[in-house]
């Protein structure tokens, strides 16, 4: 989703700013822009596209223009089409006030109307133009652009971020956050504003996580934050950020997906430290008693992995695990109360719908509980516990090693809070967890090489299903999922025992089938779905583990492990089957068309 970058120190900001949207450029994005001040005026240049084509209009333009204050922003578009017009940043119809923007303003049907009647007028979609003509309006109602843009962002309804610069006083940036992610870096004679902490990781490590209505401004060498309501100063800490900025970058790997999913072992591992000691799960920082219930809410991938996750901590701890879509969650009226442990899911910490659902899930007295990637998110905020999948930077925007650090940490929650631990199952599972990495990392190579086989055969195909039964399940729609998100190909991922109550319908000779089994109850029940298929001219593969013989077209084996522990091992098979389609059709791998990273608004 959009990107914010804001730069005030002694260095030249156009450099920085041009450099940080590029470092942004995965969060996804269709048009991007920079405004810099210089001699109390202002400069915007937007393209759209990539950030490359904003760097070379910038050269030909400015080439010898520095800049000590700048804006930039990359865009993915909500109101309007990407165009030169809607990108931003966007500029006051008098020129004062300049504002780059993440998110929506519920309420600007409503300013429209009042700016409307005051003789303003507008050329682009935005709410953004908006927003930044109303703060100008109540800038000279108030006499001041600080002034005026409390009192607008009192006013302004949604969920947003913002940083501005006015003509009205030159020598500041101001930023705001409300339901959207923005950090404030701390350099040496530099401050840095941006969406994401990997914008200025290259000059400072010292953080300050902004929270929600938090007015900061910027000086050059100076800054406060102050409360947007009551005016009162706010004395943040800074925190030192231990985050490595060589790991998020592509190490000689074709795309960041591929690299990320070969770092599936080194999460794995990573993930299980502190963890697992002494032949046991033990995770001190969670209560010992069972929560008597759970609600997992998440999105996209983060939703399979609690999907999977429930069907864990039911096999093994007993506790009864609803798993539900957070953007279902907010809006729906709910029956939880005190006794509900709400676990939200996700990478980014950021994802819209789910904060909303951690907000709600609060307001109605339930424990809050967060597993997630990104140190300081939104998200971890606003929990009460906060269980880190420490998978690292996921660039590429299809989440791959994030859902196997969150399947692991679900499947620690299970065995923390498994009934019996002195099972023969409790202490298998706890062997094979500690050979899952290794296991892993020898597969990695042949498996990249079986799926590069099979994207061969399904490269042409037009339609897709994936049919799993138990932990099988939501890797099918996992599996599914990827598909779509990568190659732009038809997919659904279905239970195979539902096959029969209408989806067979589709089944022809054109459809290939991807068939998920493991050495379980459920193995023999997926084999017959394979049958019902062939007998109607659809094609299947069946991935399952060595020794498992099915009637499928084709088959691929894939090492034995314990039970659910399977999973490990069949999830990179169906990244890389997806991954390998996608570039035998040549599609952008780390960005697909129309998504984002990090989903920041609902
Ligand atoms: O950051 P989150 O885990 O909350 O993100 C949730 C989804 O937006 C995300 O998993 C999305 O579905 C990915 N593109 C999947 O590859």
């Amino acid at each position: 989703m959009c990107g914010i970058f804001g730069y005030i120190g002694s260095d030249n900001g156009i450099h920085y700013t041009l450099e940080a949207l590029q470092l942004m450029e995965y969060r996804g994005y269709d048009s991007a822009g920079i405004v810099f001040e210089e001699e109390k005026a202002f400069t915007l240049i937007k393209t759209v596209g990539k950030v490359a084509e904003l760097k070379k209009t910038v050269n030909t333009r400015v080439a010898n223009t520095t800049s000590s204050k700048a804006l930039g922003h990359t865009r993915w578009a909500t109101h309007g089409i990407p165009c030169e017009k809607n990108a931003h940043p966007h500029q006051s119809n008098d020129g004062s006030v300049v504002i780059v923007h993440n998110g929506i303003i519920e309420n600007y049907q409503e300013l429209r109307t009042e700016l409307v009647a005051e003789g303003y007028s507008f050329i682009s979609d935005t709410d953004t133009e908006i927003l930044v003509n109303y703060i100008e309006y109540m800038a000279q109602k108030e006499g001041g652009i600080k002034q005026g843009l409390v009192r607008a962002l009192q006013h302004v309804k949604g969920a947003f971020a913002i940083a501005l610069m006015s003509t009205r006083d030159t020598s500041s940036i101001y930023a705001m956050r409300r339901g959207a992610p923005l950090l404030l870096g701390i350099g040496k004679g530099e401050y840095f504003l941006a969406s994401d902490m990997c914008a200025f990781l290259q000059h400072t490590n010292d953080v300050i996580f902004l929270d929600e209505n938090e007015l900061v401004t910027l000086h050059d060498t100076e800054y406060s934050i102050e409360s947007l309501y009551t005016g009162e100063r706010i004395d943040k800490s800074i925190e030192s950020v231990d985050f490595d900025i060589q790991s998020a970058q592509k190490q000689g790997y074709a795309h960041y997906m591929l690299k990320e999913i070969y770092e599936q072992p080194d999460v794995i591992e990573q993930s299980l430290i502190g963890k697992l000691s002494d032949g046991k799960i033990v995770l001190s920082h969670l209560p010992k008693e069972q929560p008597p219930r759970i609600h997992i809410i998440a999105c996209g991938t983060s939703y399979y992995a609690g999907l999977w996750g429930k069907y864990a901590i039911e096999e093994l701890a007993g506790i009864p695990v609803e798993v539900e879509i957070a953007s279902e969650f907010r809006y729906r009226k709910k029956a939880l109360d005190k006794n509900t442990l709400v676990l939200a899911i996700t990478q980014s910490g950021e994802t819209a719908d789910t904060v909303a659902g951690c907000a709600i899930a609060r307001e109605l007295g339930c424990k809050t509980m967060a597993i997630c990637n990104v140190v300081g998110s939104t998200i971890t905020r606003m929990v009460d516990t906060v269980l880190y999948t420490q998978a690292g930077p996921e660039i590429s925007v299809a989440s791959t090693k994030a859902m196997t650090s969150q399947m692991i940490a679900l499947l620690c929650i299970a065995l923390h809070y498994s009934s019996n631990r002195e099972s023969e199952q409790y202490r298998e599972y706890i062997g094979g967890l500690q050979h899952l990495a290794s296991t892993v990392r020898d597969i990695l190579p042949q498996t990249e090489k079986i799926a590069r086989q099979y994207a061969e055969l399904c490269k042409d195909k037009k339609s897709f299903f994936y049919l799993g039964r138990g932990y099988c399940y939501p890797l099918a729609l996992e599996g599914a999922l990827k598909l779509k998100e990568l190659t732009y190909i038809h997919a659904e991922g279905y239970p195979a025992g539902e096959m029969k109550h209408g989806p067979i319908a589709l089944v022809e000779k054109s459809l290939m089938t991807i068939a998920l089994l493991f050495d379980d109850e459920f193995g023999e029940k997926t084999q017959s779905a394979i049958s019902e298929i062939q007998a109607r001219e659809g094609q299947v593969i069946a991935i399952a583990p060595l020794g498992l013989v099915t009637t499928a077209d084709f088959e691929w084996h894939l090492p034995k492990t314990v039970d659910l522990l399977q999973s490990f091992i069949m999830l990179p098979a169906l990244q890389l089957l997806s991954y390998s389609i996608a570039c035998l059709l040549d599609r952008n791998v780390d960005m697909p068309r129309n998504l984002a990273k990090s989903v920041t608004v609902e």
